[in-house]
């Protein structure tokens, strides 16, 4: 026995050392760590039970016979983040560059079953050299198997993927099936095709960091949602994210009890100018009504005239959807209506409520835009809200004009409850735009046309552009002081927790992508 135990010993310390110091060094000296390091900073000590920790790759080709593959590249388990159990893949560089092969994949396949099953979450950790060319189709066999069950996975149990080196190739279509990628700064790279290939190609000369790195991927393309500066932050991103999320589709997200109070500072009533032209931040306006410190912002550095993120509402988690009126004067336009449809698809597969801040002019004009095709992804942002079953809740800060106040969260789109503040106004389009409109030939007769023009926009802001039209008709359920929002919301929010809806029963819709 005592042989036997020492012989397993050894082939453990083997197998844990990866590719070997020299390759570790190599991580570590470009800022990464190993596979193993970056499973222990995720979890809770000592809740990390390793499987397939002595899977042995099958490759015969160019060599491979006669190479050792430690674990296959690729460390697979089940740990704990704050006492819950997660499902972790965790790609090891050091081997053959994290690349994957039949067996390398056939781990990452049983893990995700093993996920669903026990629904929990899955937490992919992504650091390879792609598709292990030696290996041919069998890795193919290994992407294909992956993404197919990135999709079972998806809306069953929350699936998030850190970037910690290259993905590139076909390799990026798991992270970008997944419900969140977090990506590190300077060392992440995501792309399709690198700069190589695209030179060859269009002539198109760029590096790889302006091409595919992490600020790019947060920024620009929207591939990915949280940017961090490196391996520890990245995991912290992971933890709180974690922290607002339930473990599946069937259960609740965590509810933290306390005193809450329904007070909020009074400074609340200056932030929102009643000039509907003035720019401000929303996030002052969240920060103030939601649970102090826990506003958790989602894709910040996107599409930035939307802001989504989670946040605990006297301790209940919710997802927050706010137009930002300092960022192209908060209107809608394609990345915005992606961003925001995309979030409030993934709070409603995980019961977590929708709260809606509206203060937007409506939908940004442009040729770019309308043949960017702003109708096919603005119809997303009303085709989320409308089948999502969880409680939503919206409240009208200032601006809600036409098609975008029908978006954003609506009575109209199925919103349980509606308040405005009493600088909204509910209207079919800006008080300048109607008058311009119905009043040309009365304007375009005066003698001072451009006074006749202002005197009768002010007639139409007095009529329609206010929050009391609508609530007459009903379409708001109530008019609200800035400083009563965080009662309303509580209490709204607990009123709410015993909805039950559903859609009529079919296989799926048909989102328009
Ligand atoms: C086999 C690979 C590999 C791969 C890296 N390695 N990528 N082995 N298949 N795809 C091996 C290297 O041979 C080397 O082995 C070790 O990993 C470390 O690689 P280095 O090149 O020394 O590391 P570095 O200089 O840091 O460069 C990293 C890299 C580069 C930029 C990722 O390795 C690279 O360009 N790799 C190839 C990327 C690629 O074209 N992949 C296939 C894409 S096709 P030794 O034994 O020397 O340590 C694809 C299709 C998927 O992925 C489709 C799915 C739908």
């Amino acid at each position: 026995m005592e042989e036997l135990i020492k012989k397993l010993r050894e082939l453990e310390a083997k197998i844990e050392a990866g590719g070997g110091l020299d390759k570790i060094q190599k991580q570590h000296e470009q800022g990464k760590l190993t596979a193993r390091e970056r499973i222990n900073l995720l979890v809770d000590p000592g809740s990390f039970v390793e499987i397939d920790k002595f899977v042995k790759h099958r490759g015969t080709m160019f060599g491979l016979d006669k190479e050792d593959l430690p674990a296959d590249g690729v460390v697979t388990g089940i740990g704990k983040i704050n006492s819950r159990p997660v499902a972790i893949f965790s790609q090891d560089f050091t081997v053959k560059g994290g690349s994957l092969g039949e067996m390398h994949a056939k781990k990452i396949m049983k893990i995700m079953d093993l996920a669903m099953e026990l629904g929990i979450p899955l937490i992919g950790i992504n650091d390879s050299g792609g598709a292990r060319i030696q290996e041919g189709v069998d890795s193919l066999f290994g992407y294909g198997g992956i993404f197919y069950r990135n999709t079972l996975a998806s809306g069953l149990i929350p699936q998030i993927t850190l970037i910690a080196g290259p993905c590139a190739g076909g390799a990026v279509y798991s992270p970008a099936i997944t419900d969140f990628v977090v990506m590190v700064d300077k060392t992440a790279k995501m792309f399709i095709t690198g700069p190589e290939v695209i030179k060859a190609v269009t002539g198109e000369e760029i590096s790889q960091e302006e091409l595919g790195g992490a600020y790019v991927h947060n920024a620009k393309s929207g591939n990915a949602h949280f940017l961090a500066k490196d391996e520890y932050e990245a995991a912290f991103i992971i933890k709180k994210l974690l922290s607002y999320i339930p473990q599946n589709n069937l259960e609740e997200p965590e509810y933290i009890p306390g005193n809450y109070s329904y007070e909020v500072p009074e400074t609340i009533n200056n932030i929102v100018p009643v000039e509907p032209t003035k720019a401000y931040n929303v996030k002052d306006v969240i920060n103030l009504i939601v649970d102090e410190g826990t506003f958790f912002e989602v894709h910040e550095h996107f599409a930035r005239n939307i802001v989504v993120g989670f946040a605990r509402i006297a301790g209940r988690s919710v997802g927050i959807i706010a137009n930002q009126p300092c960022v192209l004067a908060g209107s809608l336009d394609i990345d915005s209506s992606d961003k925001a449809a995309r979030f409030i698809r993934f709070l409603d597969c995980f019961n977590i409520p929708i709260i809606t801040f509206v203060d937007t002019p409506g939908y940004l004009p442009g040729v770019q835009q309308e043949h960017g095709g702003i109708i096919r992804h603005g119809a997303k942002l009303l085709y989320a809200y409308s089948e999502a079953t969880v409680p939503k809740i919206t409240v009208i800060l200032r601006k809600a004009y036409g098609g975008a106040y029908i978006a954003m969260g609506s009575k109209h789109l199925g919103a349980d409850f509606v308040a405005a503040w009493p600088t909204a106004e509910i209207a079919v389009m800006g008080p300048e735009g109607a008058a311009n409109i119905i009043f040309r030939r009365e304007i375009e007769s005066a003698p001072n046309p451009e006074e006749k023009r202002k005197e009768l926009v002010a007639k139409y802001r007095e009529a329609f552009a206010n929050p009391y039209v609508a609530a007459s008709r009903g379409y708001i359920d109530a008019v609200i002081e800035p400083a009563k929002t965080r009662e309303w919301l509580i209490k709204t929010l607990d009123i709410c927790s015993t909805k039950v809806s559903s859609l009529p029963k079919k296989k799926h819709g048909n989102i328009p992508l």
